[in-house]
């Protein structure tokens, strides 16, 4: 299928699963397994539509922390059936799986899946599939300066040479281009601490849509507004 998509790279802020279940009366998380069904609906589509790059930011560091270890361990089983499920698919699409946040938080078995896929579809040469999991941008920003501290310190940066082009690669998420394209459903218009440092000339498309409801119809809407975009960066 030729490439409709407007942009490289399309992130999307999977919210609404919880409301969704609930306004079923349904516990919160049947709507998480409705989510990641939606999910992988969004991921076939995008790589027949040869889009370069998306993102899924499925799990915020604050989730990590502040929701109930109740729904934390249950995500993380779901995540495992949902990645176990998948592996042959990946291959067959050339789909290439990467990982963003901090994975040593999960179960040995979720890392060792996580690494394993990673792994296995690192040469292919479809859709470049980033899913976000413990992620956080202030994190992330932290970790750069981690790592620009040490090597200053260790003499092999200097101060005159740091700028913006110089530190973006401390940056986990400078391996990929910056998302052009950042969709949140859900209704709320935030960027809830997703890629603070690469989203600052993103594209920012909310929608009411829970997450679950997502469909053809507002992906062609996402596309629609991306395609009426000006995108000036500073210019007049
Ligand atoms: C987003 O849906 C998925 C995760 C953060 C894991 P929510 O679980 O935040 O759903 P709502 O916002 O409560 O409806
Ligand atoms: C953002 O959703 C994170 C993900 C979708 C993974 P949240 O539901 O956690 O965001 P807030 O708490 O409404 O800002
Ligand atoms: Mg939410």
């Amino acid at each position: 299928m030729e490439s409709v998509c407007p942009c490289k790279h399309l992130a999307f802020i999977m919210d609404g699963n919880g409301r969704w279940a609930e306004s079923k009366n349904h516990k919160r998380f049947f709507g998480h397994v409705k989510g990641a069904k939606k999910a992988q609906w969004v991921v076939d589509i995008c790589s027949q539509l040869n889009l370069p790059c998306l993102s899924l930011f499925a799990l915020s560091t604050e989730n990590f922390l502040s929701r109930p270890k109740t729904e934390i361990s249950a995500l993380q089983r779901l995540l495992k059936k949902v990645f176990l499920k998948h592996s042959d698919f990946l291959m067959k699409r050339q789909i290439k799986l990467s990982f963003l946040g901090d994975l040593s938080v999960f179960s040995s078995s979720l890392q060792n899946l996580c690494q394993d896929l990673s792994e296995k579809t690192k040469d292919n040469s479809g859709l470049n599939l980033i899913v976000a999991l413990n992620y956080g941008g202030r994190q992330e920003i932290l970790q750069a300066f981690q790592k620009l501290a040490k090597e200053i310190r260790g003499d092999s940066l200097s101060l005159q040479s740091l700028n913006e082009k110089s530190i973006t690669p401390f940056f986990s998420s400078s391996q990929f281009p910056e998302p052009d394209l950042i969709v949140r459903t859900g209704g709320e218009a935030r960027l809830s601490n997703f890629y603070l440092w690469s989203a600052s000339y993103s594209e920012l498309y909310f929608t009411k849509t829970l997450w679950p409801d997502f469909g053809r119809e507002d992906l062609n809407s996402t596309f629609e507004s991306f395609r009426r975009a000006r995108r000036k960066y500073g210019k007049i």
